[in-house]
Order: structure tokens, then sequence, then C-alpha cells
């Protein structure tokens, strides 16, 4: 299994938190043959905010101040509702250009009919694969690559990342969000963030808030508790708010009765009160309904613009049910935010990123070999290059890309199918039979099954495959047990009918232009999957902590009539579930899932050792280190994530069995031992009080628990906190 890649896990210098490795004598021995060596710890307590805006939020705003002045009232109104579907209104009397936005998080979608700024745009594995690599420094990378790409396109405005929580299996759009864990979501959403930002171009954080479902996203209203909005469905956002992101959209849902993007609650009270966000704040495409609550709700600019504010906020400004105080302070924070970023003093859009398209592709290639998860593995896998046998292969995109659709669809170049991959990798043995006979199945030495689903924004899509393809899978792992299924999906799918006969199956979510390549690396052994699941999959839906969520009666529809039809009643999304979501859920309520939150395999193995924790005995608001000690005990370098959750043993009220805290990837080449630092802070076993509106660490005794899955616990310690 030559050439491990896993190189990027470093610089380590790019991920500004601490590294702690302590060496011990016979890991040395190993170093120098080992250019892949690297630790990422990550932990709540030591993430700093790393952008500073080119120019500071005071002097903006003081300029800002002096172009409104010169701003008629016609320009102001102006200004505050979109244009051209994807554009900030510019006025160049003023030197105010016009600024377009783009989606989004997996790479830039490209529109020919509104802008010509950009041919091709790099494919990204999606922002749920690169979750599962929990690499941050990746999620980094990542960003910086697409937000340059933007550079190069004229985009100002990136439309992502989009980070609503996993709740439910089937929302449409889990793709392009970063998983079930709050913790691992902002881990991963504060570097992409600074990634975008230092690219200069700005990152939306969206959308805004509790939009956790794709079912009549615009007549669903989330009712969610306060505990559980902070808990679950906030951190995420914090951290892409304290990393500096300068733009938030937000949400189709209404959250409590109102619609997000006109509710002062949520906009003015949650996100600039708590949040403590100071830029400017965008509504979701056709997403809000009336331009008084707009006005009055902290909003700044409706999107796409041709609807409310355009028609009725001068209308509302006569009749003097809004202010032009009102009005001038959206169109400030606009103007504000545009200068801050730099976007009046110097092009969009620099033609020099265009010759960082390839290594844009590395990186994509990269997320690919380190989100691609290895579910199970009965040692079939890895399969040598070289042999006489054949390879049949078989199923969905095989000869076409697997890809998210709607507004984060992004078309790639130069794509990579899984058929290509795997003929450049396994040459003349790999037979593609569209239509294989049963025969054929049985007699094939190996079978290559791909499966998966075409999942999108506008609806949800049901956890279970279709009945054709649920029994394609099932007859070919039925007639032949050396079959490995490999899944393209951006969410869990039902796998509980055939996961036991397969010899093998291998998540690769949608891998982007080049990610098949990854996907054949890590069938042949030259990589050596490491990534984790972020997200439990459950054995039936039924199990899962929202399965009811539908409206009595109703069921998944797929297609765009639907999603527009405001004649639906607006129905309650009620999360009953509360802080329960994901692994918290069948944890406390005992369900075993297929496979588990944090899951994955890898083709060597791990010791996990020495756990430590000091002090013992903590005070309120100060830190925790823990050490442990890992090492690589197999036969080929690997990489592992170590997950460290905090387990209370006694709690005021219910809390989650366990969450997660913090956690570590540490690449190892074979007999090399490293101990790893994961620091935590008392913050990290708060919950959110809701008599005090607080995070609340109350005193008692706290277990530490470590492991390389979120239900494989190996090592344990305890903490008193006073
Ligand atoms: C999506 C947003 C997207 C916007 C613009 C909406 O339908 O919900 O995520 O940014 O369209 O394309």
């Amino acid at each position: 299994m030559p050439g491990l890649k896993l190189a990027s896990l470093g610089p380590l210098r790019q991920f500004r938190l601490p590294v702690f490795m302590k060496p011990r004598p016979s890991a040395l021995l190993f170093r120098s043959a080992m250019l892949a060596s690297s630790l990422l710890v990550c932990s709540n307590s030591v993430a700093e905010p790393s952008f500073k805006t080119p120019v500071s939020y005071d002097d903006a705003d003081q300029r800002a101040g002096e172009l409104l002045a010169k701003m008629t009232t016609a320009e102001k109104l102006q200004i505050i509702t979109g244009h051209n579907s994807f554009y900030i209104h510019g006025f160049p009397r003023l030197g105010i250009p016009d600024l377009y936005m783009s989606d989004a998080t997996q790479g830039v979608h490209i529109r020919k009919n509104l802008s010509n700024g950009l041919d091709k745009s790099t494919a990204f594995p999606c922002p749920i694969s690169l979750a599962s690599t929990w690499n941050p420094n990746l999620a980094y990378h990542y960003a910086r690559s697409v937000g340059e790409e933007c550079r190069a396109g004229d985009v100002a405005f990136l439309l992502g990342p989009g980070m609503n929580i996993y709740r439910v299996a089937q929302c449409g759009r889990n793709f392009e969000y970063f998983g079930e864990d709050p913790f691992l979501a902002a881990r991963m959403i504060e570097r992409y963030v600074t990634g975008v930002l230092d690219s200069g171009t700005i990152p939306t954080l969206k959308h805004f808030v509790a939009n956790n479902t794709d079912f009549h996203r615009r007549t669903s209203n989330s009712v969610v508790d306060e505990r559980t909005l902070h808990e679950i469905y906030l951190p995420a956002f914090k951290a892409g708010v304290d990393a500096g992101a300068m733009a938030v959209m937000t949400s189709y849902n209404q959250l409590g009765g109102e619609w997000c993007g006109q509710s002062k609650y949520v906009i003015t009270d949650l996100l600039r009160g708590e949040l403590g966000y100071k830029w400017l704040v965008m509504t979701d495409w056709w997403s809000v309904w009336d331009a008084e609550k707009i006005i009055h709700s902290g909003q700044d600019l409706e999107m796409p613009g041709e609807k409310f504010l355009a028609a009725d906020a001068d209308r509302l400004l006569q009749e003097g049910k809004v202010n032009l105080a009102e009005i001038e302070r959206m169109a400030r924070a606009i103007i504000r935010t545009c200068i801050a970023m730099g976007l009046y003093d110097r092009p969009v859009k620099d033609t020099y990123f265009l010759q960082k398209f390839p290594e844009h592709e590395q990186h994509a290639l990269q997320t690919a070999r380190e989100g691609i998860v290895l579910l199970k593995n009965d040692g079939i896998l890895p399969l040598a290059k070289t042999g006489a046998d054949k390879i049949l292969v078989t199923g969905l995109f095989v000869d076409a890309l697997a890809r998210g659709g709607g507004s984060a669809d992004v078309e790639g170049y130069d794509i990579v199918t899984l058929h290509d991959a795997l003929r450049a990798t396994y040459g003349d043995r790999v037979e593609f039979v569209k239509d294989p006979t049963d025969e054929q199945l049985k007699s094939a030495q190996t079978v290559f099954l791909s499966t998966g689903t075409f999942d999108s924004e506008g609806w949800d899509r049901p956890f279970a495959l279709p009945d054709a393809e649920e029994q394609r899978v099932v007859r070919t792992v039925s007639l032949n047990p050396r079959t490995v299924v490999i899944v393209n999906a951006g969410g869990g799918i039902r796998m509980t009918g055939w996961n036991d006969r397969a010899a093998a199956v291998l998540y690769a979510w949608y891998p982007g232009q080049v990610g098949n390549r990854a996907v054949a690396e890590i069938l042949c052994g030259d990589t050596n999957p490491s990534a984790k699941l972020p997200i439990s999959i459950e054995r039936e839906f039924a199990d899962s902590p929202a399965h009811d969520y539908l409206p009595a009666g109703e069921s998944l529809y797929v297609g765009w009539e639907p999603d527009n039809d405001m004649s639906h009643r607006v129905y309650k999304n009620e999360y009953k579930e509360g802080v329960f979501v994901g692994y918290r859920w069948y944890e406390a309520r005992k369900i075993a899932p297929l496979y588990p939150f944090g899951h994955g395999l890898s083709y060597t193995t791990f010791n996990y050792k020495d756990i430590s924790v000091t002090p013992g005995t903590v005070a309120q608001g100060s830190r925790i280190t823990v050490d442990i000690t890992i090492t690589n005990t197999g036969k080929v370098a690997g990489a592992e994530i170590a997950q460290v959750y905090v387990h209370p043993v006694s709690a005021p009220l219910a809390r989650p069995e366990k969450e997660l805290k913090g956690f570590a990837k540490v690449a190892l080449a074979p007999g090399e031992t490293r101990s790893v630092t994961v620091r935590l802070t008392t913050k990290d076993f708060a919950y959110w009080d809701i008599a005090q509106h607080a995070w609340i660490a109350a005193p008692g005794d706290y277990e530490l628990l470590v492991g390389p899955a979120s239900d494989q616990i190996v090592l344990k310690t305890k903490v008193t906190l006073r």
C-alpha cells in the first residue's frame, strides 16, 4: 500500500489552534520516513477569530454615512432590494458597483445568463463529505479555493456555507451541510469562513435558522425550544459569526410562527443581539412576505428583490408606517459591509486566481480522500490493482457523476467518472455491465456496485432507496457475496436490507469532479481511508428522532411546484426531541443505529492508552487538559480521529448521555506512537439554562470519554467541577 495520501493535515501553522506533540523515542525512528506525519487538535476553548477586515468597522461605517448623505431616498430604497436576481444594486455616480452573489458551499454555481465571469468552476466534494474529514485545516483550503474561484469569476459574495444541522436523513439539503453535531459543524465552519474571507470574498452563513427540512420549506413553522436552539442549532452559526463572517442569509421557514427573514426575534434579538453579529443580513430568495415586518425586523436586503420592499417600502414611508432612519439603517449595513471588505476600493474580479485552479482541484481530491467513509469491510478491501480476475462494475452513477441539485449544484469540469477512475486503476480487469444477468453476477470474482440518491434543495427524499434500486442492490449482494457497495448520497440512506450481505460498504457522498479517483485509491489501497461519519445512519427511518415530521396525511414529493406553493397551509414542525438529535437521541433511547456517529474504518488498527486529565478538580471557567496516547498497531500508515466526549455523571435536567467536545486527527506510520493533548474548558460541561438564558456548567462529576467512534469508548477519566 504505497504512497499514503494524507498530506493535507499540514501545514500546521495555518491551523491556528495550539498543537501538542510529544513523540516517544520509538516513534522518532519512523518520523523521517513519514511525510504525512501530522496532528490536528480541535477543541472549543482555544478558537480565535482570525480575520480582520481591510477597512475597520468604524471607518467603513463613517464612509457609509458619507455615501448615504449623497443618496436620494429612491436610491436608498433601491439598494435594500436586490436586482437582476443575484446582484446588490450599484450606483456608478457614487462609486458604488453592482455586486454579484453566487452559490455556494461546494463550489461556484455558474449562471451564464447572469454573469460571464467564469467558464468553469471546480466541483468539490459536498460539504457533508468535508465534515467527514474532521479536518478543519482542509476546510480552510477547500473554502479558500472556492473563494478564489469567486474572485476569478467576479463574485463578491459566496452564498454559503450552509450549516443547518442534520435532523432528519430525508432532508434534501443535508449534502450542503455539516452533519448532526454542533461541535463538529462549528469547528469546520469557523475554518471554512476564514478560508473564504482570506480570499477577499464574503461568505454568507445560511440558512438562519432551524431550516432542517426542505419539505414545503416556505410553509414550515419550526417550533424549537430555547435550550435546543442554543445547544444544537446555533453553535455553528455562532462559530461562523465569531470567525468573522460578513453576511448571513435568513431561512425560508418560520421560527415560532414568523418567517425568519422578517422576524425581529430571529434577526435583531438572536443574530445581532445574542450572537453579536454586526454585518449584512439578506433574505433567502423569495422568502419574505410583508415589507413592514421586513423593515422592522432588522433585515437589510430582500433577495432577489422584485417583491415586497420594491412594491411597498415607498408607500409605507409615505404613510409613516416606517421611517427613513430604518431604511437608512438597512442601506448603511449593506454599504458598510461592502466597504469594510474593500469591495468599493478594488475590483472583485482577479483573473490571477484562474491559474490556481489546478491547486483547487488538489484540495477537492484531498477532501474526497479524507471524506469518503469506509463503513464496512470483511477483508475484501483493499483490492490490489494487479490480478488476473475480472471486476464487474454495475449500478448508478458509473458513467455520470453523482451530484446534489438545486442552487448548490456545481457542474465542474474534466469530470472523472467512477468508470474512468476504475479503468485507470484496474485497467482491463474492469468490466462495466449495465444490466448484468444473474449468471454474470454470480460468476464475477468481485462486484463493485454503485448506488445512491439524487438529493436536492426544494424537497426531501425518502430514506429508503426506490424499490427497483433496492431490489437491484439486494439481488446483487445475494448473488455475489464479494460485492463492494459504493454509495453516493447526500445523507444517510436505508441499508438495512442489504448491508449484512455486502462484503464492504464505501460511503462516497457526492465526491466532486475528481473524487472518484479517491474512491479508486481507497478501493485499491493507495489511500488508507480515515473519514468518520458526521451523522448517525439509522436502521429504519422510524428509529430516528424526527421521523414523524411530515404533516399528517402528507407525503414526500419531487419538484419545484409544491416548493413554491404558498397555498399549502403553514404546518408546525415541532422539534419534540429537543436536544436529543443524532447520537444524542439513539443513545438516550438505546436504539443502535446501523452505523453510529463518528464511525469509519481504516486499513490499519490503532491502540489507545494512558488517559490522564489535569487538573482532576477544577473551578468554574478554568481549563482542563486531556492527554492520551495513540499507536498505529497495523502494517500500513494511517490517520486516526480520536474523539473526546463529555458525560455528565449527574445533571439537574435531562442531558444527552455524552456530547462531542474535542477531537484530534493524527497521522501515524506503522508502529508509531504519539501523545495527543486536547484542551477543554468548563464551558464544555455546560447546558443552556432557560431561567438564566445562559450557559451553566453545574458543579459535579464529568466523565471524559475517548474513542474512535461514538459507540466505541476505549478510555475514560473523570473531572470534578467545584
Ligand atoms: C436557496 C439559497 C440560495 C438562493 C440563491 C435559494 O433557493 O435556498 O440557499 O443561496 O436560492 O440561489
